[in-house]
């Protein structure tokens, strides 16, 4: 360290000091006596701990040196947990990621004394999000999640204090979420590193150029987002795919009426779902088939629709006659119907 920043930290050092002293008498709340940091998760935050412990500074004080972080951090939601009443006398602000800060501070800022998230591994530094997050429906599986698994770990896509500007073109989500509106000051929405689908696309290029295919979910045209069909949190299905509440398929969401229930079911609809018949990002298929044309498909499990004499079966019900080609002119109601056992209506 060069001389004059020595010193410099010496006299930060010794007016710290005092600043300690006031605030360990009595600015923090609900000091239990016990020195308890407790920390489930070997090597994480110690979030959640009481902050009865002399071993944490408070946010104030870091802000002497890191006047960024703290200018940036002042603008997520993580900053304002400090004013709720539920987290009194719990650690919050720079500190619940950090670890307790006196060492750090007494040492002059000595960066071997402190936690950076950045050094840790995707998994420990994940954990000490967990300490909070891991209670909600949303994160509670991220440890069965593929991300996980491969370590892609929390601060892969959140920043918790980068001034990372949101874009405010198509294919950015200030255009198809209220959020933004609802908390302007955010550096960003969901403090994440850039906005969908681009977030993703930076590491699952191969899906940029699915959906830049004929037919497709315009994900990149910003009319929907990678997340309305994946939790990027895990989960306990394949492909880190949505469920939507109370079904099985992320699909419902949006293109509820294809679900039923119908008095006729189609039975692949329910048994196989929705991506056995359609690709979920795009296709050079209208309709997002599988199948270029539509008669290939269903002839794939109908196999013997065409056999002039199965039973029911009419009679131009026949690969001779041009007619029988197009399925859907006459079995129209291809995912259920309520009128009519082979989907007429
Ligand atoms: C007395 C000034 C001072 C105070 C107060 C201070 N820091 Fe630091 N901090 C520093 C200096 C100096 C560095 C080293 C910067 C560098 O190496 O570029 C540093 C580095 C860091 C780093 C990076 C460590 C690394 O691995 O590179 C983190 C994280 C950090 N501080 C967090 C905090 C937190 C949290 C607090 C409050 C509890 C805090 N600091 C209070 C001076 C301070
Ligand atoms: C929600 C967790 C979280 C909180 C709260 C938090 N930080 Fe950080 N901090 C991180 C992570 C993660 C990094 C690693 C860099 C990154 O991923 O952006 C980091 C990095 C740093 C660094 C290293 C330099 C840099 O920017 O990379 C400093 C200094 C720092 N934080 C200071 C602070 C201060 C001061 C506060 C409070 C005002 C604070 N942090 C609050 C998570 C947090
Ligand atoms: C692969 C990227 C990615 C990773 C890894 C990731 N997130 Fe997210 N996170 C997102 C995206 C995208 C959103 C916004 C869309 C949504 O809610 O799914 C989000 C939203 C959130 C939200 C706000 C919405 C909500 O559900 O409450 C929280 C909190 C959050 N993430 C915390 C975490 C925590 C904690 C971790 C690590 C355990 C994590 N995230 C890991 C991408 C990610
Ligand atoms: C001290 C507990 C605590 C820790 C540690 C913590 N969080 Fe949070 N976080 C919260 C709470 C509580 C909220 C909800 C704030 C609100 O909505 O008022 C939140 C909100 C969020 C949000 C949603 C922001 C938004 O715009 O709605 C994201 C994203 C997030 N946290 C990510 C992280 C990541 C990433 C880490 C680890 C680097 C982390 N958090 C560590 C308690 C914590
Ligand atoms: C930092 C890089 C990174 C980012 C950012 C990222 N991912 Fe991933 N993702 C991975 C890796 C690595 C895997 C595991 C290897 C694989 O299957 O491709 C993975 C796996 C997945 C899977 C499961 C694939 C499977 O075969 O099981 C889905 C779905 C997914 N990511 C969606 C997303 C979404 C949605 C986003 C944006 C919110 C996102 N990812 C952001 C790196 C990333
Ligand atoms: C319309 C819903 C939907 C949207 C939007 C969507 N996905 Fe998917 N994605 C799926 C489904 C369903 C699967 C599983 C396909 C399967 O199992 O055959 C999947 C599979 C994946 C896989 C696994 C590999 C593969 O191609 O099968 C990755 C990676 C992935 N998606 C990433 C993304 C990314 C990145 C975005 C945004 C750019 C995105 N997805 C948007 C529904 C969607
Ligand atoms: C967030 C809402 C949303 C979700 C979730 C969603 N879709 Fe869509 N889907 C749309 C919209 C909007 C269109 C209209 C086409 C467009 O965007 O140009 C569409 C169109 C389609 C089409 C017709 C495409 C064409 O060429 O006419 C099919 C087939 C389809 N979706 C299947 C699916 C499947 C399968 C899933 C689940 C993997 C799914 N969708 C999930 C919103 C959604
Ligand atoms: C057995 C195969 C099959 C299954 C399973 C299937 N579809 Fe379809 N779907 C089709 C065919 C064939 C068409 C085209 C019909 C036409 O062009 O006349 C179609 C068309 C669509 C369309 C666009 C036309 C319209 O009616 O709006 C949407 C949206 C759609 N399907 C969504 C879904 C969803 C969501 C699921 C899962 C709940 C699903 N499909 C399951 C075969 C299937
Ligand atoms: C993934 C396999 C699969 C695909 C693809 C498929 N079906 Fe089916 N379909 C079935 C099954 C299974 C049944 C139920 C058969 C039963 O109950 O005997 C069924 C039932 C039917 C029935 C009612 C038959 C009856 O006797 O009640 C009709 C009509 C039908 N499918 C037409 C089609 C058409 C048209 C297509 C193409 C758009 C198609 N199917 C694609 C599997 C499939
Ligand atoms: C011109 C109208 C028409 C076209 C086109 C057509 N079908 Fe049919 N399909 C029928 C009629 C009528 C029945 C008998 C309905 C009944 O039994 O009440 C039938 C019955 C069926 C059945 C049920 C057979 C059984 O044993 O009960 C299946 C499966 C089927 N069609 C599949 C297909 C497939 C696959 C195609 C396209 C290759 C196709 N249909 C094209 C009118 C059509």
């Amino acid at each position: 360290m060069k001389p004059l920043k020595t010193t410099k930290t010496l006299l930060i050092g010794g007016w710290l000091l005092g600043l300690l002293l006031w605030v360990g008498a009595g600015h923090l709340p609900h000091s239990t006596g016990t020195a308890q940091a407790q920390n489930q998760h070997q090597g994480a935050s110690p979030a959640g701990a009481q902050v009865a412990d002399a071993n944490y500074v408070g946010s104030e004080t870091c802000r002497m040196c890191h006047e960024d972080q703290f200018k940036n951090f002042s603008h997520t939601p993580h900053a304002g947990l400090e004013q709720e009443a539920s987290w009194h006398g719990r650690v919050v602000g720079c500190e619940s990621c950090h670890g307790p800060g006196k060492a750090h501070v007494d040492a002059g800022g000595d960066p071997t004394k402190i936690i950076n998230p950045k050094k840790l591994s995707a998994k420990a530094s994940s954990e000490s999000c967990l300490t909070c997050h891991a209670g909600s429906d949303d994160h509670n599986n991220f440890r069965r999640g593929s991300h996980w698994r491969n370590d892609v770990g929390c601060v892969d896509c959140h920043a918790p204090h980068d001034p990372s500007p949101v874009p405010t073109r198509p294919g950015s989500t200030t255009l198809v979420t209220g959020d933004v509106r609802r908390n302007p000051e955010s550096t960003s929405l969901y403090m994440l590193r850039a906005s969908e689908p681009q977030i993703c696309l930076k590491c699952h290029s191969e899906q940029r150029a699915q959906f830049n295919m004929p037919f497709r979910h315009r994900v990149l045209e910003g009319a929907m987002k990678c997340s309305d069909c994946h939790n990027p949190h895990g989960g306990f299905e394949t492909r880190q795919v949505r469920l939507a509440s109370g079904t099985d398929a992320p699909c419902l969401k949006c293109h509820a009426d294809k679900q039923g229930p119908f008095v006729f079911e189609h039975a692949p609809v329910k048994t196989e779902g929705c991506t056995i018949c359609h690709t979920p990002h795009g296709s050079n298929n209208p309709r997002l088939l599988v199948r270029t044309q539509i008669r290939q498909l269903c002839l794939e499990c109908h196999s013997n629709a065409h056999e002039i004499g199965a039973p029911n079966t009419p009679n131009f019900h026949n690969e001779a006659t041009v007619r029988f080609q197009n399925c859907t002119t006459c079995h129209a109601k291809i995912h259920g119907s309520n009128v009519n056992r082979t989907f007429f209506r």
